[in-house]
């Protein structure tokens, strides 16, 4: 029934068309002749009659005679998307409300129309339809930098597992994440839906995502292929980067997402990588990864990148997004003057329906429009808790018990951030708050000081230029919240608030999203003055009464630390949790979970202590062109170790309410290595309380005829809840490939021959026990296709 009612309305959409100029945050996209495309309607009776005569998609079997069946008309549509709703013209698919994305149907060969939806941290479609009671709330699942701290790819598959059955049951037939772009700077605006600034995590993580996604029969699409690691000119700017840093850096998670996930879709993005558009580079969408990699799912493009639809055909870019009639036309009238092959379009539509019909669509799939979001928020908590990262805790200032009053500090108390914005905010029901946390979880809260917050917020938010608004790219993509100043404290508040409570919480916020970058300007990548002197005087206050103070961070990138973290007792960073923000802060603030974060990302003493910071965002600096990659492989941790630059808080860290050891470490096969290596250590809960381990195994590998960073990830693994006094070993293996570094003379990944320490550890800098191991002999572990070399000369950084 829903689903006849769902193509009626499919085929009642006018093809509109519309030439429009598109501004996406200072952006400008042209748009010549986007038109919804929409097939004649053919009921399911007329396409069974079809059936009998003409070759009709019914399995993989079907696949070669149906693209033998279809028109050049058809042909040339089908690799086009249907066009954007919103951006200018009549939504083509008011089916799914808010997706952003569908393709070409030809029911006559009965090939359905697809839906595709953001995004990263839950399914954005509109949560509300004109004349409909029955609303359309996604979960807000906790961003991915914060699923990333859990270093546990279990929790981010059970993520995966809540959000693939959302978009299932909304109609969606492939949700447009995860990404996994690499944090190469603190500052892209990005960050929060990438994942770390090391490949491994970013891989294992995001193969964790697909895995629970995909589990449901949707399909995932993992994105942005490569090396978009900025959002500033990101439509056009041309990556310069090392073949070495593109394979063990960029590419690597995509690499390891693609081998131990199989995602349906791949988004090429926006970017050039060494001269060449992504979306038009033969080199990546077919040599690496096809040839190389063994893909064998399709590709779409990012939305409205690249330049040159036939570039993007013969590249294996197998659609295009979200689509317009004037590339279609392009793409036909290049196979019609010989200058693309038929061939290549048919070779791309069947990359694509070979995943197509493994869709819901396909399948038709009655969807129930009720997934169960109540299910689906605890799953939500629980992840948010479990990448919630304790940087400081000196005398153990948290957990709080339920006796003691809190004051609450910082605007943020009461507009929690859940995530960040654009195409990967989320359109949930609600945002529980922290101050609504810490009260649910029992707490009592200084109600003067919050009274007083929340009249300065409501009081701010009914001015014009602060008022809430729709997103300037429409509803479909949340809210937008002009930021408000912080508000100012008077030293009597303060010390009214120190009396009148037992600890002081000062939460401290920040939200970033698409289309622009952050800044290393006070309020944003600094603190605001307001927000140092409430740090400044509310320590003070408290301490003078031997009353501790913590700040809590809900932010979805570093900011600066080091200049104010002496001054307070405790730092909780947690994050952009998610819609159940309030709950999972107030879980670990009261012990009821002990945190076991880890950081994904680097906190540097200053940003210019990052190794990108005189690179990014490209040159010329007031509209860049071209951004050179000149740390190379030195990137985020890498960088730190290699030239001992100190961070404020390192790769791989995070403090426990109990304490840990990390011992007995174990390397199987004597001294040499062969094939493998088996790696083992015991973790034991030497503190009080019970709580969680991550153990991660680091390798330096000796210099060769490459030079090798100090230390790199190779694996790591969570321990299960240990009591005190228990122990849990775990084991690890690592094979040649793990090992092995990108000889770009070769092409190949090879392993030198030399001494190589194993060093497990807690974090980058907290190494516990370190074993040896030797290679005898250079090895080419894994021979590779050439490709993306750089076309120009440029520094790179070098021990
Ligand atoms: C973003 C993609 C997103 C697409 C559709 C683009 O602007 O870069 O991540 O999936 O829009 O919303």
């Amino acid at each position: 029934m829903l689903k006849k009612l769902k193509k009626k309305k499919r085929a009642n959409l006018l093809a509109v068309t519309l030439t429009s100029t598109l501004l996406l945050s200072g952006l400008t996209f042209d748009i010549a002749s986007a038109q919804s495309q929409n097939p004649t309607t053919v009921t399911h009776a007329q396409t069974s009659a079809v059936q009998t005569s003409t070759p009709f998609l019914t399995d993989a079997s079907s696949i070669d005679s149906v693209i033998q069946a279809m028109t050049l008309e058809e042909k040339s549509k089908f690799v086009v998307g249907v066009g954007m709703p919103g951006f200018g013209g009549t939504p083509p698919f008011s089916d799914v409300v808010g997706a952003v994305g569908g393709t070409y149907g030809i029911p006559r060969l009965g090939i359905p129309e697809l839906r595709f939806a953001d995004g990263p941290a839950g399914l954005r479609i509109r949560a509300t339809r004109t004349g409909e009671t029955q609303t359309y709330y996604a979960t807000a699942f906790p961003i991915a930098t914060s699923l990333a701290s859990t270093w546990d790819p279990a929790t981010v598959e059970a993520i995966g597992k809540a959000q693939g059955n959302e978009v299932k049951e909304y109609g969606v037939d492939m949700l447009l994440a995860p990404a996994l772009n690499i944090q190469r700077n603190p500052l892209n605006g990005r960050n929060f839906e990438y994942y770390s600034e090391d490949p491994l995590i970013a891989g294992k993580m995001a193969a964790a995502m697909v895995n629970g996604l995909q589990s449901n029969g949707i399909g995932a699409t993992i994105k942005h292929f490569a090396a978009n690691n900025q959002e500033t000119n990101r439509m056009s700017v041309d990556t310069v980067v090392s073949e070495r840093a593109l394979r063990e850096i960029y590419l690597k998670g995509f690499e390891i997402a693609v081998k131990e996930s199989h995602p349906w879709s791949v988004m090429s993005s926006y970017n050039k990588i060494n001269g060449t558009y992504t979306s038009q580079s033969a080199d990546l969408l077919t040599t690496v990864l096809r040839k190389d990699w063994g893909y064998n799912g399709f590709v779409m493009t990012d939305w409205f990148g690249g330049n040159d639809p036939v570039e993007q055909m013969k590249a294996q870019n197998d659609m295009i997004m979200p689509g317009s009639t004037a590339q279609s036309d392009l793409i036909k009238t290049a196979v019609s003057s010989g200058r693309l092959d038929e061939k290549v379009l048919d070779r791309n539509i069947k990359n694509i329906l070979q995943i197509l019909i493994q869709t819901p669509e396909f399948k038709k799939y009655q969807n129930t429009n009720k997934p169960d979001l109540a299910a689906h928020a605890v799953t939500a908590r629980k992840a948010a808790a479990e990448g919630m990262v304790l940087l400081k805790n000196d005398k153990m200032p948290l957990p709080i018990s339920k006796d003691q009053k809190i004051t609450l500090f910082g605007n943020t108390q009461i507009e929690t951030v859940k995530g960040g914005t654009g195409s990967g905010d989320v359109n949930a029901a609600y945002t529980v708050s922290i101050a609504d946390g810490l009260k649910s979880a029992g707490y009592q809260l200084n109600q003067t000081e919050f009274g007083d917050y929340k009249s300065y917020i409501d009081n701010l938010r009914s001015q014009d230029q602060y008022k809430i608004k729709p997103s300037p790219w429409g509803e479909d993509f949340g809210k937008s919240i002009p930021a408000i100043p912080e508000k100012p404290l008077t030293d009597t508040e303060i010390s009214n608030a120190s009396t009148d409570s037992d600890i002081g919480i000062i939460v401290i916020g920040r939200n970033s999203g698409e289309g622009a970058d952050r800044k290393v300007v006070k309020g944003d990548y600094l603190l605001s003055d307001t927000e140092q002197d409430m740090i400044s005087k509310v320590s003070a206050e408290y301490h003078k009464q031997g009353k501790k103070v913590a700040v809590i961070l809900n932010i979805g990138g570093p900011i600066e630390v080091a200049s104010w973290r002496d001054k307070v007792d405790s730092i909780l960073l947690a994050w952009q949790p998610g819609q159940e923000a309030g709950y999972a802060v107030a879980d670990v603030i009261s012990g009821k979970v002990n945190p076991s974060g880890k950081l994904a990302t680097t906190f540097p003493v200053k940003y210019e202590d990052v190794a990108s910071a005189n690179s990014f965002p490209g040159t010329p600096a007031n509209n860049p062109t071209q951004v050179v990659y000149n740390e190379d492989i030195y990137v985020g941790y890498r960088y730190n170790t290699t030239f001992n630059v100190k961070p404020a808080y390192e790769f791989g860290y995070g403090l426990s309410y109990t304490d840990f050891d990390i011992s007995h470490l174990n390397i199987s096969e004597g001294k040499k290595f062969k094939d493998t290596l088996k790696v083992s250590a015991m973790v034991e809960n030497t503190g009080k309380l019970p709580g969680k381990e991550v153990v991660q195994v680091y390798v330096s590998a000796p210099d060769g005829k490459l030079e090798k960073p100090a230390v790199e990830l190779k694996a790591f693994d969570k321990t299960k809840e240990l009591k005190p006094n228990q122990r849990q070993l775990l084991q690890f293996e690592l094979n040649a490939k793990d090992l092995a570094s990108f000889d770009e003379k070769q092409n190949a990944w090879i392993l030198e021959k030399g001494t190589y320490s194993v060093k497990v550890g807690a974090s980058s800098e907290d190494i516990r026990d370190t074993a040896t191991f030797t290679v005898d002999q250079d090895m080419i572990v894994e021979k590779v296709n050439e490709a993306l070399a750089p076309k120009v000369e440029f520094e790179r950084l070098t021990k």
